[in-house]
């Protein structure tokens, strides 16, 4: 398949995200041959402020070395034969992530909810969703991840509960109620009008008009997920409380989901128009008054305060699908106060196979100027899977090994979405009717919505791919389970499955790969992305190369100036398999699409 556009995710705002990316790689200069060289002046000016961060890469709190796993519920295991993936489908799988080598998992909600989101229209945020299972099932779970060593992330949605919270029926049930104002009310601008032109990210206004008390709430997302009224000191309370209950639990941190929407501009200003339409037909906007204002922040150092409390280093991820740079480094917080993990979307969407793009995406993040850790994915449960967005439909496979190499041999923490290890592909609806996610109704056919990348796991080759003994799984099995499965790719030693175990074996065990500098090399080559990881105790080195073009190459390395004097490379993990024990540095052959992954001295 040729290369697809990012359509899981409203058309406007992708495109208008993959312009401020695109201007931000023009303006920013290409990597130098730096040196691997002591702690930079901000990190000293760090430590002196009694900041606890160590030499770069060198810190060893867990999420700085975990692999995350994010799992979407409903579509993981099912074990009661309903169809729905639920939490002990989980628990009988973690054999397979302890296998898989997988340090801690992120479950996407799956808290009581009327589902309209699949979960992220939340109705009670302390208790499980019947359908996902119970209490105790979750306990279970906890207790059986942790003899495994496997910690859990739970999915925290701040910006708004569903309308079924009890909460929002208090709030809109009279205009003097106590909880009126936990929620966004404002009159129209006139009989009928809204309040203002913002749209919601879901298509059409952001606000609904509610009949009984003659007022409209402001909805980021669907109408049926009103947002919360973060300058309400009650609603904080209420909401740090939620962390509370988890963290009691046990639980490991939390992934926040998105936080730049918290708050909205008090006077209600227009958004500014740009040029064209949506997916769903509407005027395209700036988001400017309802995303990333300055309040976020004092927001995230409170819920920051709140998990730094427990003990056992809680990690706090943000979906910061932040514009650039700047913007993705503010989430850290000027004294790393804020989120340890904010999700890097623009290296997730970089969405074509180009050197430059990714290595000045990683090079800008590897040097933030306050030393936060990155944090790298590929795959979620909003977006195409990379099999469909960096694939050329001929060399997919190679190219998912790639992708693979990439997210786990840099420094970043890296996170996995279920299935990408066996290589699943994107299988949006071909009919409307057969369409689940909402926003696939409203902007069909241009928007076919999320179904596509949230297609049960393929654990076999058995009926439903081992997902479901029911007959009728809630999204449909893709017809590549056949060959792409759990069970066919464990025995054979050269699948993609294994290919990720290898890697996640090499990233702890290998020292430089655990706890290595970063630094790009051959700056200049637009077809090969390489970087070398060198420990900085031991000196041990790996170089890691990945010909992200269709062409045959040869490369020549000049690593002298990273104290790396010897003339060759051992390898340590390649596709496709190589047969030398030592290649020259001063001639790397590379095929098509190729990974090496070797040690140099
Ligand atoms: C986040 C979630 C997405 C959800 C939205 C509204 O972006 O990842 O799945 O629809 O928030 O809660």
């Amino acid at each position: 398949m040729a290369f697809r556009t990012f359509v899981g995710w409203p058309l406007g705002l992708i495109s208008s995200r993959a312009r401020r990316i695109s201007a931000a790689l023009v303006l920013l200069p290409l990597c130098t041959l730096a040196t691997v060289g002591p702690a930079s002046a901000q990190q000293h000016a760090s430590e002196a402020a009694g900041i606890h961060q160590t030499v770069r890469g060198t810190n060893d709190t867990w999420w700085k070395h975990a692999v995350i796993y994010e799992i979407y519920p409903r579509s993981f295991q099912d074990s009661n034969g309903d169809g729905i993936g639920d939490l002990n489908g989980i628990t009988q799988r973690l054999d397979y992530l302890k296998d898989l080598g997988i340090d801690a998992i992120w479950i996407t909600p799956m808290y009581p909810s009327p589902q309209v989101d699949f979960g992220y229209d939340i109705a009670d945020y302390t208790a499980i969703d019947p359908q996902y299972g119970t209490m105790a099932d979750f306990d279970r779970l906890m207790k059986e991840a942790k003899a495994r060593d496997i910690r859990v992330i739970m999915d925290f949605v701040p910006n708004h509960t569903s309308d079924q919270h009890p909460w929002f029926i208090e709030s809109r049930s009279s205009r003097t109620n106590p909880k009126r104002d936990w929620y966004i009310w404002r009159d129209g601008k006139g009989p009928g009008q809204p309040p203002n032109n913002w749209l919601s990210w879901f298509g059409h206004s952001a606000w609904r008009f509610d009949a009984k008390t003659g007022q409209f709430y402001y909805h980021h997302f669907y109408p049926e997920q009103p947002d919360l009224n973060w300058r309400n000191p009650e609603v904080r309370k209420a909401m740090y409380n939620v962390l509370r209950f988890w963290l009691d639990r046990g639980v490991a941190g939390f992934r926040l989901d998105a936080v730049s929407r918290l708050f909205e501009d008090p006077n209600l200003h227009d958004d500014p128009l740009l040029p064209g339409t949506n997916a769903y037909g509407d005027q395209n906007i700036e988001h400017k008054y309802t995303d990333n204002l300055p309040e976020v922040h004092e927001v995230l150092r409170e819920i920051r305060q709140v998990v730094d409390a427990y003990p056992g280093n809680p990690v706090l991820i943000s979906e910061a699908d932040e514009p650039n740079i700047s913007e993705l480094t503010k989430m850290y917080g000027s004294k790393l106060d804020e989120i340890q993990l904010p999700m890097d979307f623009q290296v997730a969407d970089v969405n074509q196979r180009c050197a430059a793009c990714f290595r000045e995406l990683i090079d800008q993040i590897d040097d933030n100027p306050v030393g936060g850790q990155p944090y790298f994915f590929f795959n979620n449960h909003d977006q195409d899977r990379t099999w469909d967005r960096y694939g050329d439909g001929v060399h997919n496979d190679a190219i998912a090994r790639l992708l693979a190499a990439l997210l786990l041999t840099t420094r970043a923490t890296p996170q996995l979405y279920y299935g990408e290890e066996i290589g699943m592909v994107t299988t949006p609806p071909t009919r409307k009717e057969d369409v689940k996610d909402p926003i696939g109704k409203i902007g069909w056919p241009k928007e076919k919505g999320r179904d596509g990348e949230r297609t049960p796991m393929q654990w076999d080759a058995s009926t439903n791919a081992g997902f479901t003994a029911s007959p009728t799984p809630w999204l449909p099995i893709p017809t590549s389970y056949k060959q792409r499965n759990v069970a066919i790719e464990k025995e054979d030693p050269d699948s993609l499955l294994n290919f990720y175990k290898q890697l996640i074996r090499l990233r702890r065990n290998q020292p430089a790969l655990r706890n290595g500098q970063q630094t790009s090399v051959d700056c200049h080559d637009s077809d090969v992305l390489s970087y070398l990881r060198k420990n900085p105790a031991s000196g041990e080195s790996v170089l890691i190369v990945l010909n992200l073009s269709n062409q045959s190459k040869k490369v020549a390395f000049d690593l002298k100036h990273l104290g790396i004097n010897g003339a060759s490379a051992k390898p340590l993990l390649t596709h496709p398999k190589s047969s030398p024990t030592q290649i020259p540095l001063n001639a790397v052959p590379l095929s098509p699409f190729s990974t090496l992954v070797a040690a140099v001295e």
